[in-house]
C-alpha cells in the first residue's frame, strides 16, 4: 500500500468588522485596559454583526484559503469544522459551509473540542486523508463566542472574541518526514474531570438553552502550561526533533502569559513565537489558524519550515500538531 501524507496547500482567515477595545469594555464592566493587557495581553476583540453566523465567518476564511491555494471550492471533498458555537444544534455548521461554498460532493462534519478544536480537526482530517477517504480537506476553526459570553461577567467577557481561520490539506504520496512537507506528528489528549473549570452552563439536553461560558481562569491557567508542553514534547519525542529544530511556534491565542511561559519552558526562542492574541482575544478554535494565516501572509515562512501548533481548552482537551510547511 502506498503511504500518504497531508500537505498544506494554503490558508486563510476572517475577522468580523466590528471591534470592541479594552476602553470600550471599561464602560461596560468594572475593568481597566491596564488589567486586561497585563493579565492577558489582549487589546481588542472582534464581534460578529447581527445576522452574521459562525458559518459566515467560516465560509469567508475558507474562501480566502481557496484563493491562497489557487483552488476552486469543487476541488474540496472533505470539510472538518471545529466550533463550540455552531449556527444550530444541528445540522453541523460544516454542512452549512459546504452549502455556502456550493459543494455537493464529498462530506462535511463538525468537531467539538472547544479551544483545542483546530488541532483536533487537523488530526482528524490528516487521518482521513492518510486513510485514502478524501483527497483535499478544508480544515476550519470558527467561533462566535460573543454569543455565549455573559457580558456582565468581567472575569470572562474581556477575554474572548469572534473569528475564523482555515487551512487546506491535500493527500500526497510519500512519507512526510522523507518528502520534507506535510503533517508529521499529532498528539491529542482529554480529561473530563476538569469540566467545572471551563464550561457552558446550558445545552440542548440539559437546560434547552444555549447557556453562557463559565470559567475558573486561575485554575485553567494552572494546568495550561504543563498540559501543552507535555503534548509538544510528545511530538518532539515521536519525530526525534527538539525545540531547536522548530522554525515557528503557532500556539492557541488565549493569553500572552501562557504562550510566553510555554515557549520559555520548552526553550523556544521568542522570535519563533507567533502572538496575535492582542488583536482578536481568545477566538477558541479560530485562534490557531488566525495566527498561522498572519504568519504566512507576512511572507516569512519557507517551504519545509517546521511548525508546532498547540492548544488547550474546555473539557479539558489539549493537543499539538507538528507539520512541515
Ligand atoms: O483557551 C483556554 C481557556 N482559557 C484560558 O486559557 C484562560 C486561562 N486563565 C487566564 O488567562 C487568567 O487566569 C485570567 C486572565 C483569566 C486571569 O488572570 P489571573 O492573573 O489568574 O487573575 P485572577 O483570576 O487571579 O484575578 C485577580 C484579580 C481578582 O481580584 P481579587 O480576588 O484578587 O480581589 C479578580 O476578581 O483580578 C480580578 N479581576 C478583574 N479585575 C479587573 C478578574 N477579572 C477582572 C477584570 N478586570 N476583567
Amino acid at each position: 500500500m502506498k503511504s500518504l501524507r497531508s500537505v498544506v496547500l494554503g490558508c486563510g482567515s476572517y475577522l468580523p468588522e466590528k471591534t470592541i477595545t479594552n476602553h470600550d469594555l471599561e464602560k461596560m464592566v468594572d475593568t481597566t485596559d491596564e488589567w486586561i493587557v497585563q493579565r492577558s495581553g489582549i487589546r481588542e476583540r472582534h464581534v460578529a454583526a447581527e445576522g452574521e453566523y459562525t458559518s459566515d465567518l467560516a465560509t469567508k476564511a475558507a474562501q480566502a484559503a481557496l484563493v491562497h491555494a489557487g483552488l476552486e471550492a469543487s476541488d474540496i471533498d472533505l470539510i472538518v469544522l471545529a466550533t463550540a458555537t455552531p449556527d444550530h444544534t444541528f445540522p453541523a455548521t460544516a454542512v452549512e459551509v459546504q452549502r455556502k461554498l456550493g459543494i455537493t460532493h464529498g462530506f462535511a462534519f463538525d468537531i467539538q473540542a472547544v479551544c483545542s478544536g483546530f488541532v483536533y480537526a487537523m488530526t482528524t482530517a490528516d487521518a482521513y486523508l492518510r486513510g485514502g477517504m478524501a483527497k483535499r480537506a478544508l480544515v476550519i476553526g470558527a467561533e462566535t463566542f460573543s454569543r455565549i459570553l455573559d457580558w456582565s461577567d468581567r472575569t470572562t467577557c474581556v477575554l474572548f472574541g469572534d473569528g475564523a481561520g482555515a487551512v487546506i490539506l491535500e493527500a500526497q504520496e510519500g512519507d512526510a518526514a522523507e518528502c520534507g512537507r506535510g503533517v508529521v506528528s499529532c498528539q491529542l489528549r482529554s480529561d473530563g474531570n476538569h469540566k467545572e473549570k471551563l464550561y457552558v452552563d446550558g445545552g440542548p439536553s440539559t437546560t434547552q438553552t444555549t447557556g453562557h461560558l463559565r470559567m475558573q481562569g486561575k485554575e485553567v491557567f494552572k494546568h495550561a502550561v504543563g498540559m501543552v508542553t507535555d503534548v509538544i514534547q510528545a511530538c518532539f519525542d515521536e519525530t526525534g526533533t527538539t525545540a531547536e529544530d522548530l522554525n515557528w511556534f503557532v500556539p492557541h491565542q488565549a493569553n500572552k502569559r501562557i504562550i510566553d511561559a510555554s515557549a520559555k519552558k520548552l526553550g523556544i526562542s521568542p522570535e519563533k513565537v507567533i502572538q496575535t492574541v492582542a488583536y482578536h482575544g481568545n477566538t477558541s478554535a479560530g485562534s490557531i489558524p488566525l495566527a498561522l494565516d498572519s504568519l504566512v501572509k507576512s511572507g516569512r515562512v519557507k517551504e519545509g519550515d517546521l511548525m508546532m501548533l498547540e492548544a488547550m481548552g474546555g473539557g479539558f482537551t489539549w493537543g499539538a500538531v507538528m507539520l512541515r510547511w
